[in-house]
């Protein structure tokens, strides 16, 4: 499990543990199928020698390569560096050489190597830590830097990990967006030059865009062929990637916190931990990159993802800020009936001088809302608890509204810059979490919150604003740029905490949509929220994009109200339902405001969901039809399909959807893939509307090879037309 900023303590592995202390021809970081290949050269300098497939016989000569972590002031001041520093007397370069390395294994499926390397003339040690998962594929990299010089040494370049890579060309593939807007798949040829993607937002820091990336080598992305490495950054705060191409089209890829605006003076003896580097490469194309990022997550990137989730009503869409202790009793009365698990109460329910009835008041001030809720919390639970439901709320405790008793107190503990009006976005500020007692504040409310009121079993964790005229008034002149570094070192102990103090809750991050998904945050996280935006059409495109790194369990997809409040799309409650099941169900809706026959289909969706969530969230995820049309692999005009198959391949459930109105009928092959081909499988449809688009199939039986190469073959027509079914191994 990454975490960054954590101290690194190893004490119990020690005893597994090789060193070596000559400078080795070559060493080995190995998985299944991947190799990292590191060697020291003749001045001491750690090379990257080759990074590719498993290979018994990779070169093992350090005279060629590029450094592996290159750092200012070893030749490379022309290139991109994933190490600056200024020591302490003013020496602007740094000259690091191979001191020792240690392999050891922390469990039977993960090894760790540590490579120490030191300044050749000032006492900076700087460490570099890769730790292999085997089953995966998955190498996980971070450094520390450390030094006992008499001053600070100040650090402006601080990258998780440096990779090179020798190719004829490059595609790079990223996410971009906005709010409601998320996870929009891109891909841009690298030409010589740097190419930046980051983020400088602060907190809420991937609302515009993912610290995650696709490379593909040699060509564009193809989904099932071709070389490709993915990479994610695990950090909640300003990341950065960046892609530096020389006229040799050699490319580095380094990789790690935003150093914008935020040099770091480290104190002596202190240790500078780098957020961690996820990687792999598959020469099989996107589609493998995927199934192993999502194989990792479910074991160590997001929290108990072997586990089964809940399927939700949420009364956010349903009523936003205005309810009361009666609306939610009859909601959570009907959700009871539907055959839903939990109900969250959203927004709303908190601020008694200033009540929080819309969104400029009441952040902050975590008390029950004594008008709305008389008998507060207890009572919402134990009505949950008559309706066989589990309770959740909303919280957003990073935050404060101006109009609220912790500003008129606290007005120093919001992040703001001195002698500037205050930066307002949804009417509210940032609580300054470089500040410790800030920190206290914030995991007392949240600790208060669950502890005054057992029977919580789930919270929605929400931060709704980036930085903006940043400023602490706790950090003093000299050190306002590590404000960008201490909030999410900061946040994440906070996050760590409430974990360890409340195992048992289930906790969803959400930021304003998508803002907050990464894999430091997840490892404390069961579900995420992608995106406000819930028109199932744009949801699609949406979970489509997430799904590239981040498994479908924790991926929360809400069936909500037609006209769709962010689009106005009227689609059909089959199609909204189709979308949400192929990810984490949930609703959004009042089930009282729904007709009998709407209610009797949604009692049957969620049913349907609950026989096949085991395949959804534990399968192999398969794209067959991309929605974009810049992938040549796997486009195949208006229609998306995505199926989940479960690991032993006794299973798969096949999405299927029409994104536009075809007049005929858009029968294209729809292969399948990640079947076993000598086995036989039955087709049974699923979640089934008032017509059937597949009914030629229903109930027969075809081998895995058939359906991988033949297909299936069915027209849809109409905007927003859906088919779901189940190939069950017979
Ligand atoms: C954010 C979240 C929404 C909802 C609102 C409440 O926008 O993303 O799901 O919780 O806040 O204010």
């Amino acid at each position: 499990m990454p975490r960054a900023f954590l101290p690194v303590i190893l004490l119990s592995l020690s005893m597994s543990t090789t060193a070596f202390s000559q400078a080795p021809s070559s060493i080995r970081i190995e998985t299944h199928n991947n190799l990292l290949l590191l060697g020291v050269d003749t001045g001491h300098q750690l090379k990257q020698l080759y990074y590719g497939r498993q290979m018994a016989d990779a070169v093992s000569s350090a005279t060629t390569g590029e450094a592996a972590y290159p750092v200012y002031g070893t030749g490379h001041e022309s290139r991109e560096v994933a190490l600056r520093l200024t020591h302490s007397d003013g020496n602007l370069t740094s000259r690091l050489v191979y001191v020792d390395h240690s392999v050891s294994r922390p469990d039977a499926n993960t090894v760790l190597t540590t490579i120490h390397l030191k300044d050749s003339y000032y006492p900076v040690q700087v460490s570099l830590y890769y730790k292999a998962y085997t089953n995966e594929d998955v190498i996980e990299q971070w450094t520390e830097v450390r030094h006992q010089e008499k001053g600070p040494v100040t650090l402006f370049d601080f990258a998780s990990a440096g990779l090179s890579f020798s190719s004829q060309s490059y595609y790079l593939n990223y996410f971009y967006g906005d709010w409601a807007n998320e996870f929009n798949l891109i891909e841009t040829p690298l030409t010589p030059g740097v190419k930046v993607i980051d983020s400088k937002l602060g907190v809420r820091v991937n609302q515009r865009s993912n610290p995650s990336f696709l490379l593909s080598l040699n060509g564009q992305l193809q989904e099932d062929g071709g070389e490709v490495i993915g990479g994610s950054l695990a950090w909640p705060g300003n990341w950065q990637l960046k892609f530096d191409v020389d006229d040799q089209k050699k490319l580095n890829v380094l990789c790690g916190i935003n150093p914008y605006g935020s040099q770091y003076a480290l104190p002596a003896g202190t240790v500078f931990r780098t957020p961690s580097l996820l990687y792999t490469y598959s020469p099989e194309g996107a589609g493998t990159v995927t199934r192993r990022f999502h194989r990792w997550a479910r074991k160590y990137g997001i929290l108990d993802g072997y586990g089964s989730r809940d399927v939700l009503l949420n009364n956010w869409e349903a009523t936003y800020f205005d309810f009361d202790e009666t609306k939610l009793t009859t909601i959570i009365q009907e959700a009871g009936k539907m055959g839903f698990e939990l109900f969250l109460l959203d927004d709303g329910w908190f601020g008694n001088k200033y009540p929080r009835n819309n969104d400029d008041a009441g952040l902050g001030d975590w008390q029950v809302n004594k008008k709305k809720l008389p008998h507060g919390i207890p009572y919402l639970v134990k009505t949950c608890q008559e309706n066989h439901l589990k309770f959740g709320i909303w919280i957003e405790p990073e935050m404060v509204n101006p109009r609220s008793e912790l500003y008129e107190k606290h007005p120093d503990w919001v992040i703001t810059a001195p002698n500037r009006d205050l930066s307002l976005q949804r009417n509210q500020l940032i609580l300054d979490l470089s500040n410790p007692e800030v920190v206290e504040y914030v995991y007392s409310s949240i600790d208060k919150l669950l502890s005054e009121n057992k029977g919580i079993s789930y919270i929605k964790w929400d931060c709704n604003r980036y930085v903006t005229n940043p400023g602490s008034h706790y950090l003093g002149k000299d050190r306002q740029t590590h404000l960008f570094i201490d909030y999410p070192k900061a946040l994440l102990q906070i996050m760590e905490r409430v974990r360890k103090k409340f195992p048992e809750t289930t906790m969803m991050v959400c930021s304003g949509g998508g803002g907050r998904i990464d894999y430091a945050s997840l490892p404390y996280f069961q579900e995420y929220w992608p995106s406000d935006n819930t028109d199932a059409a744009d949801r699609i495109r949406i979970q489509w994009g997430l799904g590239y790194f981040f498994p479908s369990i924790g991926l929360a997809s809400h069936v909500s109200n037609i006209p769709n409040g962010f689009t106005g799309r009227t689609e059909s409650l089959k199609f909204r339902f189709d979308v949400s099941l192929a990810a984490k169900l949930g609703m959004d809706l009042q089930p009282n405001q729904m007709n009998e026959a709407d209610k009797q289909f949604s009692r049957n969706a969620i049913q349907t969901y609950k026989d096949i969530r085991d395949v959804v969230m534990h399968g192999d995820l398969y794209r067959l039809i991309s929605p974009y049309s810049g992938n040549p692999s796997t486009y195949a005009g208006d229609r998306a399909a995505l199926s989940y198959v479960s690991e032993d391949g006794a299973r798969a459930i096949v999405f299927a959807y029409q994104m536009k109105k075809s007049i005929t009928g858009n029968s294209i092959q729809l292969r399948l893939k990640g079947l076993d081909p000598k086995a036989g499988y039955t087709f049974k449809e699923l979640n089934k509307g008032s017509y059937s688009r597949v009914k030629a199939y229903e109930g027969r039986r075809f081998s895995g090879e058939y359906l991988m190469t033949q297909g299936v073959v069915f027209d849809m027509y109409n905007d927003y037309e859906s088919a779901v079914f189940q190939l069950t191994r017979q």
